[in-house]
This record gives structure tokens, sequence and C-alpha cells, in this order.
């Protein structure tokens, strides 16, 4: 099926009879292959008498040949799957199974895309980017403290270099757009003991050509709504492998405390007003930065306070 698609991807008419002879199948199989794409992957393809198949929409297809990155003192292989319930769980279950870090993998599609505080992470075939990249932690916990803010910092460089300049961060690891479009979102999955050798699964979502869902609940956007052109999403990977080259570089040699002006510099909500929201507890405080760990500094009644945790989340207050 993939054949077909890498040559309808572009978005042009293409006749049935010079489909079925580059791929050597007759025009009936085309019609069954045309049909599967739009049942099994959701894809809408037009069918117009005299000019052939379209696709309702072009799409950008990732290289099975995108190799490897120079990542650290690592090559680190880039592996593509067709189809994942989740990049994040699958990274885990390879390294369960003995697989060696580094390595980074990419999915056209997630079943079941895990996003932060148990929610889902909308995934369509091939309009996102999809992406986790495992790699060895040697130095103790204190190496993955901030590591989310970290790729964070990275991610908002290929969005901003992507034609969204006013991108920014919010608390702890979301790449937002203009009024609080969320365009990324990233997470961190440990595999093995922190306090021990162990691995780290980043888990990078990046909504790149993605133009309609219903099914997001919060406010967000995507590349290509922004800019209104289609991202190559190979160009995309690869530049993105070329900022976490450099930030995980940084962090990795001096910790986050090296990053932590600039994510602030990045960090739309800085001295925002804001509630801090764990489970059914809240707290109100204004944001003063971020702690050499990553953890979020509020003022609160006069005084700082600092907090870290998976499970929180920030909100503006009305007032802000
Ligand atoms: C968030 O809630 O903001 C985090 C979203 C993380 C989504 C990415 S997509 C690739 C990787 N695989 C997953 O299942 N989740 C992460």
């Amino acid at each position: 099926m993939l054949d077909l698609l890498r040559l309808l991807q572009d978005g042009r008419f293409h006749s049935g009879a010079v489909l079925a002879r580059t791929l050597g199948l007759s025009r009936t199989a085309i019609w069954k292959r045309l049909k599967k794409l739009e049942s099994e992957l959701g894809l809408a393809v037009h069918s117009v008498p005299g000019r052939g198949y379209q696709l309702a929409s072009p799409l950008s297809l990732l290289d099975e040949h995108l190799g490897s990155f120079d990542c650290l003192s690592y090559s680190c292989p880039i592996h593509i799957l067709m189809s994942v319930d989740s990049t994040n769980a699958e990274a885990l279950r390879r390294l369960g199974r003995g697989a060696a870090a580094p390595f980074m993998l990419l999915a056209e599609q997630q079943s079941a895309g895990r996003g932060r505080r148990g929610r889902g992470w909308v995934s369509p075939f091939a309009e996102n980017l999809y992406c986790s990249l495992a790699l060895p932690v040697t130095g103790g916990v204190s190496q993955v403290a901030g590591l989310s803010l970290t790729i964070g910092l990275a991610v908002l460089r290929s969005v901003q270099a992507f034609g969204a300049p006013s991108a920014g961060l919010k608390w702890p690891n979301d790449v937002l757009v203009g009024d609080g479009r969320k365009i990324s979102g990233i997470l961190l999955d440990i595999s093995g003991n922190l306090e021990d050798r162990c691995n780290v699964v980043i888990g990078i979502g990046v909504n790149l050509n993605m133009l309609l869902d219903s099914d997001i609940t919060q406010p967000w956007t995507s590349l290509r709504q922004e800019t209104g052109k289609l991202v190559d999403r190979n160009e995309f990977v690869r530049h993105l492998s070329g900022q976490l080259a450099h930030y995980l570089g940084r962090h990795w040699q001096h910790g986050f405390s090296a990053l932590r002006e600039e994510w602030e510099t990045a960090h739309l909500w800085q001295g925002k007003k804001v509630r801090l929201i764990s489970g059914d507890q809240e707290i109100a405080g204004s944001v003063s930065g971020v702690a050499n760990d990553g953890a979020i500094r509020l003022e609160i009644a006069g005084k700082e306070h600092a907090f870290n945790g998976g499970e929180l989340s920030l909100r503006l207050r009305n007032d802000s």
C-alpha cells in the first residue's frame, strides 16, 4: 500500500493505467488498494473519470532512508514504523527486550498515542511528527532533572524555524503558538532504575500538517495551519535532530541550569498570574521562573515556592 501512497502523495491526479503499470498490478488491484487506503488509513481519494485518482490532500510520507543522526557521542539510528500503538510504548518494549539505546522511533500513525496526565495524543496517518528518542542515562537522577524542558527548547527552535516565529513555551513542556494554541507536547518515560543505569524515552509530538480534528479538546494548531504550506516531515525530522543534538549536548555537559535563562526568555507565561493544578487541588500565584531542576517557581503571598511533578499543570488566572 505504501508504494501506491508514495506515487499519490504529491496530491496530483494519477491515471489508474499509469499507476497499474508502474506497480505491475491490474487496474482492479489498484482500485482495491485505494479503497483500503480510505478504510484503513482514513485518507480521502478523489476519483475523476478521464483524469484518474488524487488524494484529497497531499501528504509528506517519512523517508525510510532517513538513516541516523549524530547525537552526543553516538550515532543514533532512526527506525520508521508504519503504525504502532504509541512510539513511547514501543520504545519501552524494545528496551525491555534488550535493544540498545540510543535509537529513535518515528511512526506514520499511532493508534493509542499517549499524552501527559493520562490523556491521549491524536495521531492521524502521515500528518504529524510522532517520535520517541531512547537515550541511555549514565549520570543518575540529576541528568534527567529539567530534561523535558531542555527538549522543549529544541522542539521550539524547529517549530520557529518552520514558520511559527511567535511560538513559545509553557511549563513544563508544551510549545504554544499565538494566544495559546498547542502545537507540540513532550512525554518522558524512564526504563530501568534511576539510581542505577537506565534509559529515558523522550516522546515528542508536533502537529505539522493536521488541518482538522474534532477529538482535541484544547486549543491547538499545526505548522500547516500557521503557514498555509505542507511541511516536508523529513526536513523537519532532520532539523529537529540537529536541535536535539545541540541542546542535549549542552544539557548532558552542564545540566539544565545552563539553559535556564534561555528557557525563561521563551516562557510565554513568565510573570503571569496562574493557578497550579494537581488533581483537585489548586494553588494561585505568579510565575517567577523555573529552577535548575526544571521545577516551576511561583511567588505566593510574597514568598517563592518551587513545584515539580508529572501530574502538575498550569492555567492562566482570569485576572492575568
Ligand atoms: C502531552 O500531553 O503534551 C505530551 C504528548 C506527547 C505525544 C508524543 S507523540 C510521540 C510519543 N508517543 C506517545 O504515545 N506520546 C508521545
